[in-house]
């Protein structure tokens, strides 16, 4: 019953972010970009660990970007399909370190890179197709979030990026989903209570 309710939630905020436009995506992730650099979580951290957007999701290149430039240590997922499991790899450059899955997202060159400890990650920043003021979040539906944040040490940070309709009143959780500790939309920075 539950898992109907996530499965039509999910399925049907996809279908909205599909029809966002381009400028909104830009527009919205810059300033959901500025709101992440306002917090003292992010100033502080030295490794931050970012999903590579793809299609309409919360673009996180320009962060990843000043991240690079400004000293701190970024790391990208790479996913293993046949364990549903998530590997941090470290990469220093954005063109060389990635190369395309074969869903088409971005993902780092796992064969050369050195992967990172989860326990040494500062910040992840987090997908997600559907929030609420909880923290909660409905991913893309294989658990591979909930898996790796289930890993993570107590004070590593967590922050799931969303453009602010994605946030609804309550997303149906099970035992597996693990809150976020903030939740950045371009109009608000909602915190764990
Ligand atoms: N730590 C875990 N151990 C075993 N099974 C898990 C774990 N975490 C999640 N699962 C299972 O994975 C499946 C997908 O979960 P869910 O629908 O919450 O995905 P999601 O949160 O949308 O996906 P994701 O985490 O990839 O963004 C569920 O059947 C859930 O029970
Ligand atoms: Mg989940």
């Amino acid at each position: 019953m539950e898992d109907t309710l996530k499965n039509s939630l999910r399925k049907n905020m996809l279908n909205i972010r599909k029809n966002m436009t381009e400028q909104n995506v830009s527009s919205f992730s810059l300033k959901i970009m500025d709101k992440i650099m306002e917090l003292p979580q992010f100033t502080n951290c030295k490794s931050i660990m970012l999903y590579m957007s793809f299609n309409n999701e919360v673009d996180t290149y320009n962060l990843a970007t000043w991240c690079l430039n400004n000293n701190k240590t970024v790391i990208a997922p790479y996913c293993i399909k046949s364990s549903h499991k998530i590997v941090p790899f470290i990469i220093n450059n954005l063109t060389t370190d990635l190369t395309k899955s074969t869903f088409g997202i971005m993902e780092p060159k796992h064969n050369t890179l050195m992967k990172e400890n989860i326990e040494n990650i500062d910040l992840i920043i987090v997908p997600g197709v559907v929030f609420d003021e909880d923290c909660n979040r409905i991913g893309f539906g294989a658990g591979y979030y909930d898996r790796f944040l289930s890993t993570k040490a107590k004070n590593t940070i967590t922050i799931g990026i969303a453009y602010d309709y994605q946030i609804i009143d309550k997303v149906p959780t099970d035992k597996y989903d693990v809150p976020l500790n903030f939740i950045i939309t371009e109009k608000r920075i909602i915190s764990l209570k």
